[in-house]
C-alpha cells in the first residue's frame, strides 16, 4: 500500500463528551467523562472534544482530567472565537499527549444579524486571530463555520481561506441545525474543495445534525465529495435530534467499501461496548430498532429470515455481531464462579483499570446476584460494575433499605431508609401504585421538588428471572438528568435509579450555579 493510500482515511472526531453532553438528560460527571474517555481511546477514534472549557469550572476541569489520563487520541476542548474562550481552551488541554483547540464563530447571515450582530469583515477578522492565537501554543487547531449550510458560499470560501491561512489544519463545514440534503451537502463540499485557497493544507470536516434524519447519509456523502473527518457522536447522541451517530458511519464505510474506497481507523469490535457505557453512564436507552447497536440490530425474529439465515448468514446479514463486538456467547457465569473467573471476564469486557475495591464491591454485588438468578450475562455484569463504581459510591443519597407492601387487596405502601450526606432518615407513605409509592416517599425524605419526566424498565436480558434495567429522567430549575439502575426486583431498581437521578440532578445544579450562561 503506497503511503499516499495509507494516509487516505477518515478521522473520527467524536464529540460525545461535548456536542452529546449537551442534549438534556445526557449530562456526566468528571469521572464519568474519564472512564468514556477511555473507551474512546480503546474504540481508537482520532479526536475527542472533550468539553468546552469556558462554559464552566466543571467542564473545564473536565477537559483537563481526560486530556491528562488520555495518550492515543488527540484531545481537544471547544472555544468560541475570542481570546477568553481560546485561553481557557488552551490551559485545559495543557497536559494533554497530542493537544487540539476547536474554535467556531457563525457564518450564515441570520446569524450574524440576530446573534453576533457582526459584519462579515468582523467574522473573518475574529476568525483569524482566534486561530492565529490558538496555533501559538497548540499544535493542532479546527475552525468551524456555524450554521455553513445556511450561510452564502463565497463568504464561506473567504472565512475558510482566511483560517487556513492563520494556520487552522481542520475546516469544519457544520450543519448545526440539520437543514443539509446529502447532494446538496456534497456539492457544498465540492465547492469548498475547489474554492478555498490553502484547502490542500487542511482536511476537511463534517459536523451533522439528525434533525432531518439525515446526519449519517450527509457525513457519508460530504466523505465522497471529500470529507476526511466526521464528527460525531456514540449512539448518534447530541442536540436536539442528535448529532451523526459514529456506529452508522463506520460501519457504513466498512460495509460499503466497495463505494466509498476509505475507510476509518475504528477497531469496530469496540463499539457495542462503547455504546453500552453511554447507556449505562446516562442512564438514556438506545431504541430496540437502532442502526447498529440496537436490541434488535441482529435479531431475526421472521421466520422466513431465520431460515435464510440458519442456511446461510449472508442471506438477511450485512455484517455480522462479532465485528461490532456484539456478545454471542452471552452466558458466562454461575453463582459457583470465583473471583478469578470474575476478574478476566470483566477485563475481557473492557473493564481493565477497576481499583481492587471496586472489584471487590461488583464481586459482592454478583455473587448476591448468582443467589437469585441462574445465570448472570455480559449485560448483568455490565450493569453491576457500573452501579459500584467509585463515584456512585461516594454520592450525597444513598439508599440503605426499601420495603414495599402492594397487591389487589393492599394500599401501596413503601418504608425507606436513606443516607443523607451520612446521616441516616427513614419514613414510610402511600402511593397509586408501588413505585409512586417509593418515588414519593423518597422525594419527600430528601425534600426534593423534581418532576418526574420519565420513568421505563427494560429486561436486560431474556427470562423471568432477568434484571430490570431502570431509567428515572427528571426536571428540575431548567435541568434535565437520568438515573438509572438494575436488579431482579424492579421495584428495588426503580428507586436505586431514582435515588440515582437525584445525585445526578445535586451534582448538575451544583455545576450549573458556577456556570457561565454560555452555549454553541
Ligand atoms: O453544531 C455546531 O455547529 C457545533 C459547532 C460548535 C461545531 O456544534
Ligand atoms: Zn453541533
Amino acid at each position: 500500500m503506497s503511503a499516499q493510500a495509507y494516509d487516505d482515511y477518515v478521522r473520527i472526531f467524536d464529540t460525545t463528551l461535548r456536542d452529546g453532553e449537551q442534549a438534556p438528560g445526557f449530562g456526566m460527571t468528571i469521572d464519568e467523562k474519564v472512564r468514556l474517555g477511555r473507551q474512546l481511546e480503546r474504540l481508537g477514534v482520532d479526536v475527542i472534544e472533550a468539553g468546552f472549557p469556558a462554559a464552566s469550572e466543571g467542564d473545564f476541569e473536565a477537559v483537563r482530567k481526560v486530556a491528562s489520563e488520555i495518550r492515543t487520541p488527540i484531545v481537544c476542548g471547544l472555544a468560541r472565537a475570542n481570546e477568553a474562550d481560546i485561553d481557557r481552551a488552551i490551559a485545559a488541554v495543557e497536559k494533554a499527549a497530542r493537544p487540539g483547540l476547536h474554535t467556531f464563530i457563525a457564518t450564515s447571515d441570520i446569524h450574524l444579524k440576530h446573534k453576533l450582530k457582526m459584519s462579515r469583515a468582523e467574522v473573518v477578522a475574529a476568525a483569524v486571530k482566534a486561530v492565529e492565537r490558538a496555533r501559538r501554543h497548540v499544535p493542532h487547531v479546527e475552525f468551524s463555520a456555524e450554521d455553513a449550510t445556511r450561510s452564502d458560499v463565497d463568504f464561506l470560501v473567504e472565512v475558510f481561506s482566511a483560517a487556513i491561512e492563520a494556520g487552522a489544519n481542520v475546516i469544519n463545514v457544520p450543519d448545526t441545525v440539520g437543514y443539509a440534503i446529502p447532494h446538496v451537502y456534497a456539492e457544498l463540499i465540492q465547492a469548498l474543495r475547489s474554492r478555498v485557497k490553502g484547502i490542500e493544507k487542511a482536511v476537511i470536516s463534517a459536523h451533522c445534525h439528525d434533525d432531518l434524519g439525515l446526519a449519517a447519509s450527509n457525513s457519508l456523502a460530504g466523505v465522497v465529495a471529500g470529507v476526511r473527518q466526521v464528527e460525531c457522536t456514540i449512539n448518534g447522541i447530541g442536540e436536539r435530534a442528535g448529532n451523526t451517530s459514529m456506529e452508522e458511519v463506520v460501519m457504513a464505510l466498512r460495509t460499503r467499501k466497495d463505494v466509498f474506497g476509505v475507510e476509518t481507523r475504528i477497531q469496530t469490535e469496540q463499539i457495542y461496548s462503547s455504546s453500552r457505557l453511554l447507556t449505562q453512564i446516562t442512564g438514556v436507552a438506545v431504541p430496540p430498532n437502532k442502526a447498529i447497536v440496537g436490541a434488535n440490530a441482529f435479531a431475526h425474529e421472521a421466520g422466513i429470515h431465520q431460515d435464510g439465515v440458519l442456511k446461510e448468514k449472508l442471506t438477511y446479514e450485512i455484517m455480522t455481531p462479532q465485528s461490532v463486538g456484539v456478545p454471542t456467547n452471552r452466558l458466562v457465569l454461575g453463582k459457583h464462579s470465583g473471583r478469578h473467573a470474575f476478574r478476566e471476564r470483566l477485563r475481557e469486557l473492557g473493564y481493565a483499570d477497576l481499583s481492587e475495591a471496586e472489584l471487590e464491591a461488583a464481586f459482592r454485588r454478583f455473587k448476591t446476584l448468582g443467589d437469585r438468578k441462574k445465570e448472570v450475562y455480559d449485560e448483568d455484569l455490565e450493569a453491576i460494575v457500573h452501579e459500584e463504581g467509585a463515584d456512585r459510591r461516594a454520592e450525597q443519597y444513598r439508599l440503605i433499605s426499601l420495603s414495599v407492601m402492594s397487591g389487589s387487596d393492599a394500599i401501596p405502601t413503601a418504608a425507606v431508609r436513606i443516607e443523607i450526606g451520612g446521616v441516616l432518615k427513614s419514613d414510610s407513605g402511600i402511593g397509586d401504585g408501588p413505585v409512586d409509592a417509593v418515588f414519593q416517599t423518597i422525594a419527600r425524605v430528601v425534600g426534593t421538588e423534581a418532576k418526574l419526566v420519565n420513568y421505563a424498565v427494560n429486561a436486560i436480558t431474556g427470562g423471568t428471572d432477568a434484571q430490570g434495567e431502570v431509567s428515572v429522567r427528571l426536571a428540575m430549575d431548567g435541568i434535565t438528568v437520568s438515573g438509572d439502575a438494575a436488579d431482579p426486583d424492579i421495584i428495588l431498581a426503580s428507586a436505586r435509579a431514582y435515588v440515582n437521578a437525584l445525585n445526578r440532578l445535586e451534582e448538575r445544579r451544583s455545576r450549573a450555579t458556577q456556570a457561565r450562561t454560555v452555549g454553541p
